[in-house]
């Protein structure tokens, strides 16, 4: 567990003693309308992303009896388009037993097609999930499957679990893929407080057989979990592929998630960046233990995040995930470059959702603040291209309380050469205080910047530039906070504008 969860877990049992006879507050103000979240109770990382049959399955770290972390189980749901979501039961629930308890934690899912683990049923390739295995009692993790034969609604224990034991308090997260070349399976897991990911190989998802490890590398503060590695295209080229290691690296005084871009030859990843340089995938204070569904069409690979909020309570759930990412890499001056952008398949759909309910601007000169646009409802979606000129600095007021300070400005330093979120204004209750500025150095390219905004009630992610740079966070605007409007220090154009409000299915549920 990251010190951000573990802060977080006393807070909730402080407070939650403190003020046991109150009654929960429900908090409808700030449930995403675009965004995955739990119908109650608590989640964390996703777990087993996998594309099947059209859908795109999502399980997730999930507290089924409680509003806070405990009780590790899988939740599960679906999605044809990443945006509304069918919630299903519990697919693998924490096992008790006299003498004791296992949480089922962070893992992947494999479709097993040649069903090499002997689970398929009637010709039918079984679904198999490999997880962690937290027993506290025996402060022990280990690595466990279990199989599906249902289409991934609930699962079996495999009977000889577990399927790797290294008698270690903190090795976690197994994702598992196969790899054509070797006819192979092959898991990442993570050596937490060593900073290592170990690579293991395995032919039936059963027996598993070390292959190499990679780390200590790249920020090595916190521990390291949730690692999990991707080929992705270079350059819209597919016949160019690196991989990419994702960590999730804790946070404290170091990015939440980084990743290292090499090769991979179905036993060492090689690292093509001296081991000592760490690059960030979101410059944000909440997006973490992100891993990805491999398998979309048009070979998407799509990464999801766990929000994480910190310090605020929500209710009757408590964590979001963030928008899915569309991976790419580009070579640029700075080398090999994670590019992320929020989910085609996501943006295709915004039409749909918006109702017509959209505004668009061209051409428009803005010196000073600009017109207040939209926000009813804080959930909304912004594309924007600013030509910068003179200004210092362009961008949005979001969550705005009319007759106050009270605001979240997005937007884009040009002296600095930074995109900002600046929460200074509402947040200094939920924030400590070195995340209330988030910044991330970002040029603006021939004078152009581009901007996306995503606000949905309580998540505010913002990418810039096309995908080049991300930063995710979490914030809680008072109910009537709803103020949206441009600014500009000194003379900027916006070159194209589009906002679509997301909004009005749940507008009615604030009371
Ligand atoms: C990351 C993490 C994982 C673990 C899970 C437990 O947030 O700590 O390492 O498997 O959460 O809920």
């Amino acid at each position: 567990m990251n010190k951000v969860k573990f802060l977080s877990l006393v807070l909730v049992t402080l407070t939650g003693s403190l003020f046991a006879q109150d009654k929960v507050v429900p908090t409808p103000q700030w449930r995403p309308a675009y965004h995955f979240t739990p119908p109650t109770n608590w989640t964390n990382d996703p777990n087993g992303l996998i594309f099947l049959n059209g859908e795109f399955n999502l399980y997730y770290q999930h507290n089924p009896f409680e509003n806070k972390w405990g009780h590790m189980s899988w939740g599960h749901a679906t999605s044809k388009d990443l945006v509304t979501w069918k919630h299903f039961p519990v697919a693998i629930p924490e096992i008790v037993t006299k003498d004791t308890t296992t949480w089922i934690y962070s893992g992947s899912v494999v479709l097993d097609k040649n069903n090499t683990s002997g689970f398929g049923k009637n010709g039918k390739p079984p679904l198999v999930a490999i997880f962690t295995a937290d027993q506290p009692k025996q402060k022990k993790e280990s690595q466990f499957i279990a199989y599906s034969n249902n289409g991934g609604l609930s699962y079996k224990q495999y009977a000889q679990n577990p399927v790797i034991d290294l008698n270690m308090h903190d090795f976690r997260d197994p994702n598992v893929f196969w790899y054509p070349p070797t006819k192979q399976w092959i898991m990442t897991v993570a050596m937490v407080d060593d900073h290592i990911v170990r690579f293991y190989g395995s032919k039936n998802l059963k027996e598993w057989t070390k292959l190499s490890d990679f780390g200590p590398a790249g920020f090595t503060k916190n521990g390291w979990e949730c690692p999990s590695l991707l080929p992705l295209v270079v350059d819209g080229n597919p016949a160019n592929i690196k991989w990419v290691l994702f960590v999730s690296s804790g946070g404290e005084h170091g990015p939440l998630m980084q990743y290292f871009v090499g090769d991979f030859d179905g036993t060492i990843f090689k690292n093509v960046n001296d081991n000592h340089k760490v690059l960030t995938v979101d410059y944000g204070d909440a997006f973490y233990a992100a891993i990805a569904w491999r398998d979309a069409p048009q070979n998407k690979k799509i990464l999801l995040g766990w929000l994480q909020n910190g310090r605020q309570e929500t209710n009757p759930w408590k964590g979001q995930m963030s928008i899915p990412h569309d991976l790419s890499l580009k070579n640029t001056s700075d080398g090999l470059v994670l590019y992320q952008l929020p989910s085609a398949f996501v943006t295709q759909s915004l039409p749909k959702y918006a109702k017509g309910n959209v505004i668009e601007k061209k051409n428009t000169s803005i010196n000073g603040s600009g017109p207040v646009l939209h926000g009813e409802g804080n959930a909304y979606w912004i594309d924007v291209e600013f030509d910068i000129k003179n200004a210092k600095r362009v961008g949005f007021n979001v969550a705005e309380k009319a007759g106050t300070d009270k605001k979240v400005t997005v937007g884009y330093d040009a002296e600095k050469q930074q995109l900002f979120v600046d929460c200074t204004g509402s947040e200094k209750v939920n924030k400590s205080p070195e995340n209330l500025i988030q910044t991330t150095p970002m040029k603006a390219v021939s004078g152009l910047v581009k901007i996306k905004l995503l606000l949905d009630r309580s998540s505010l992610e913002v990418f810039g530039n096309d995908g080049e740079r991300v930063i995710s966070t979490m914030i809680y605007p008072d109910k009537d906070a709803t103020g949206l409007s441009v600014f500009s220090e000194g003379e900027a154009v916006i070159r194209g504008l589009k906002i679509w409000n997301l909004s009005p299915k749940v507008l009615s549920t604030i009371k």
